[in-house]
């Protein structure tokens, strides 16, 4: 089966084009992703209106790209699989729109997915050899959420985030130490390149299940207040990477040990830190499966391998003809616990 996957939801317009063969590993014939953070950069978040205007711009460019690059043009795909939701609502109808016409102009099968759980299926992409059930940390920009996967759309819910997502604590700890948006990466770059810190701060929601980040953006905006100009960045970045990670870290151990499940796949852009993977291979008996990089952040692989195992599955996300399918609108909101 040959996938058109399209995402849109948030700040990358993506394409990408696969080959499915049950049983047999992905084959990834092409991957583009245009990325607007440069014109966001200037606001220090996506600006909505400004973010669906360009996918406007980009979804046919990508599309083009992807076929030319695969040397497949849209007459040989089977499946075009789009992000119907969670994300921005302008966004999510640029996407949902361009590949509605596609496949009435084109005559295709339509399979509108869920991005956080194509975040939390990516890591299946590449490591062939995970299996049901296991562990899934969804840690992006959006989302901080753990849960159990026991098979294709059966999904329990451990533990969210109260207030910030990890990404955020990242980005807002980043621009504080005067890095350009989006700055988690930056921050983690420079906290690799040293070893230690003589800044400490708290351990934050040790009691309950649930991920928590705003008291510890209060504690890091204090310290940094605190050091002021005298701070050295490195050792400030160290300890903020060190306290988000362990926030991290301490509630996937306690759902290994809860649920006796030791296989944990993880996904989203602040999976791609290094810290966060190597703690968290640290945690005994931990079987680690990670997205390669490309796949952590934004794409449109993840979105074709979604649609493609729905359709393998015989699924129909609850329409019984194609013409049900073209009717489903965008879910800016939508919880995978309850799919359809
Ligand atoms: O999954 P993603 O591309 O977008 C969302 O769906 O949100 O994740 C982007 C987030 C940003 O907050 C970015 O700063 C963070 O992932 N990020 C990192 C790293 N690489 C990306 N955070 C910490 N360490 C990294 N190496
Ligand atoms: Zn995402």
């Amino acid at each position: 089966m040959l996938i058109l996957g399209i995402e849109s939801s948030c700040d990358e317009t993506a394409a990408s084009i696969v080959r499915m063969v049950k049983g047999q590993r992905l084959e990834v014939l092409s991957e583009v992703i245009s990325s607007q953070v440069d014109l966001h950069k200037a606001y220090g978040g996506v600006v909505p209106e400004l973010a669906a205007r360009e996918h406007l711009h980009n979804l046919p460019r990508v599309v083009s790209v992807a076929e030319e690059r695969a040397g497949i043009s849209i007459e040989s795909i089977d499946l075009i699989s789009y992000t119907r939701g969670p994300g921005l609502k302008g966004c999510l109808l640029m996407g949902d729109r361009f590949a509605k016409a596609l496949a009435i102009t084109n005559g295709k099968s339509l399979q509108g997915v869920n991005h956080v759980e194509a975040h939390l299926l990516s890591p299946m992409i590449d490591n062939q050899e995970l299996r049901f059930p296991f562990l899934g940390l969804v840690v992006s920009g959006g989302h901080t959420e753990l849960y159990i996967v026991r098979g294709l759309g059966c999904y329990e819910l451990v533990a969210r985030t109260i207030d910030d997502a990890a990404g955020e604590a990242f980005d807002k700890s980043a621009n504080l130490l005067g890095m350009e948006y989006p700055g988690g990466a930056k921050l983690a770059l420079l906290a690799d390149s040293i070893g230690s810190s003589r800044y400490k701060l708290p351990a934050v929601m040790t009691e309950r299940p649930e991920f928590s980040f705003s008291g510890l953006k209060t504690a890091i905006s204090l310290m940094i207040k605190r050091e002021g100009e005298y701070g050295d960045r490195a050792e400030l970045a160290y300890s903020i990477q060190e306290a988000i990670v362990s926030a991290i870290i301490r509630k996937v151990a306690f759902a290994t040990e809860r649920y006796g499940i030791k296989e944990i796949a993880i996904s989203g852009g602040v999976s791609a830190n290094r810290r966060l993977r190597e703690e968290l291979a640290n945690i005994k008996g931990v079987n680690l499966f990670c997205a390669r990089s490309l796949l952590c952040t934004d794409n449109a692989t993840m979105i074709a391998f979604l649609g493609g195992l729905y359709e393998q599955q015989g699924d129909d996300n609850g329409c019984s003809a194609q013409f049900d399918r073209l009717k489903m609108e965008v879910r800016a909101r939508w919880p995978i616990i309850q799919l359809n």
